[in-house]
């Protein structure tokens, strides 16, 4: 093998659990990279900021590789590439904008940073001729990113439906299969290194809603603002339910729906909902993620694999720091992602269609059932099927959980329905709804 002419340098700001990891990737593979490139370079990490740095992290690690100061990095000529994997939307701000700014190429895995202020770094990106590489913002280890925007240039999209939160993936899977509790089932992502330090959007829902956001930007072109997007995740979502989706049929999951109609709305939103044990995605389980993807072109394409985790994290990390070096070393203009199109038109989410799962706290008397049905059958909500489980311990209990199961209606006119049947007496307490998705 002939020498790699060009050191293409890589400076990393943070190097906890994801920088360790690509490290050690290079350190494995990183012959295996240059024979790839035809011996075009080799990648070398010349700089790291960290928070504490008295802390010892790699052994073959030179101390003078380190800093305190994230500006020693940006700004070091030295390096070509600045990696942030600090996370968080207002540091990794002003470090990301500082390396663009300077013409560096920038990889991050920082999906809040670019869902929330994804416009502004655009436009540096095209201000100054830096790409921003982020494969390792949705999906972990999954090659999502660059198949949107590369294996897929030729199609319109359709749609991508995908369970794009391993940590939520995982809580559910362990309160349905080891009828753990939401409590102790976060411990366990959390000590397993599924959830990020602070587990808040993993639960709500927001870190997946984020990466549905740069997969729909990446496949529409426009940027979109996190406002205009519906987002609710697991904290609320009880035993009870999950019990009676997998009596059901059903399994539970936090499910992530991009979907341009044929007005050009997308559809867009985040939620806990139940798909048929059927379908390929109800498989999906523990921190595994998965995006159905439907081309125009293609038609169905499923992606599958490790959606957190140091490794599959850090594989997504380097193929963007080997695609930087691509360029750089090619003296080529970036092909990282720029928008191309005007905001995209988010549809609303009471325009948005599907079958529900409705559960009811009721009083147990006669006629309840048929109350309900028939403010049910004033509205037009069609009726599949009901269930109301019988205590057979406690026959005349008074309280009890009656299911419906209601025909495919906008969830506008199902919460107007749904108001009405609160205002009735046998009614207790706002009913329990779950999306059953139409996948
Ligand atoms: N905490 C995320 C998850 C991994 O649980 O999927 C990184 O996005």
């Amino acid at each position: 093998m002939t020498a790699p002419i060009k050191s293409i340098k890589v400076g990393l700001v943070g190097f906890g659990t994801v920088g360790t990891g690509v490290w050690e990737t290079l350190q494995k593979n990183g012959q295996l990279i240059s024979d790839r490139s035809n011996n075009q370079f080799k990648i070398d990490i010349v700089k790291a900021a960290v928070r504490d740095i008295s802390k010892k992290r790699i052994e073959d690690a030179p101390d003078t590789m380190f800093t305190a100061d994230w500006n020693d990095v940006v700004s070091d000529e030295n390096v070509d590439v600045v990696v942030e994997l600090i996370g968080g939307t207002t540091t990794a701000f002003d470090i990301v904008a500082a390396a663009l700014k300077l013409g560096k190429t920038v990889v991050t895995g920082n999906k809040a940073l670019l869902a929330e202020r994804g416009a502004e770094l655009f436009a540096l990106s095209q201000e100054h001729s830096a790409a921003i590489h982020f494969e390792a913002a949705v999906a972990g280890g999954i090659p999502i990113i660059k198949a949107v925007q590369e294996s897929y240039v030729g199609n319109d999209i359709e749609s991508m439906v995908g369970i794009i939160n391993g940590t939520s993936n995982y809580i559910l899977e362990r309160m349905t299969d080891a009828g753990l509790g939401y409590p102790e089932a976060l411990k366990e992502a959390q000590e397993l290194g599924y959830a990020e330090s602070d587990p808040t959007l993993d639960v709500n829902g927001w870190d997946a809603a984020h990466k549905s956001i740069l997969l729909a930007t990446l496949a529409y072109g426009s940027v979109i603002d996190p406002e205009e997007v519906y987002v609710r995740g697991i904290e609320r979502v009880t035993s009870t339910d999950i019990e009676f989706a997998n009596k059901l049929g059903y399994a539970t999951k936090l499910l992530s729906v991009v979907r341009k109609h044929s007005d050009g709305q997308i559809e867009l939103r985040t939620q806990p909902s139940f798909i048929p044990k059927s379908h390929i995605l109800s498989s999906v389980n523990g921190v595994f993620n998965a995006v159905a993807v439907k081309g125009d072109a293609s038609g169905d394409s499923l992606f599958y694999g490790r959606g957190a985790g140091k490794e599959p994290t850090a594989s997504s990390v380097v193929a963007d720091i080997v695609d930087a070096a691509h360029t750089i070393s090619s003296g080529s203009p970036h092909r990282g992602f720029l928008p191309y199109s005007e905001d995209s038109k988010v549809k609303s989410i009471d325009d948005t269609s599907t079958p529900y799962y409705v559960r009811f706290d009721v009083i147990d008397r006669p006629g309840v059932i048929a109350d309900i049905a028939q403010v049910l059958a004033n509205d037009g909500v069609g009726i599949s099927g009901t269930h109301s489980p019988v205590d057979p311990e406690n026959p005349d209990k008074e309280f009890v959980d009656m299911v419906f199961l209601l025909h495919t209606c906008t969830f506008g006119k199902l919460k107007a329905t749904l108001k009405k049947v609160l205002a009735l007496d046998s009614v207790n307490s706002e009913p329990v709804v779950f999306r059953i998705e139409n996948l």
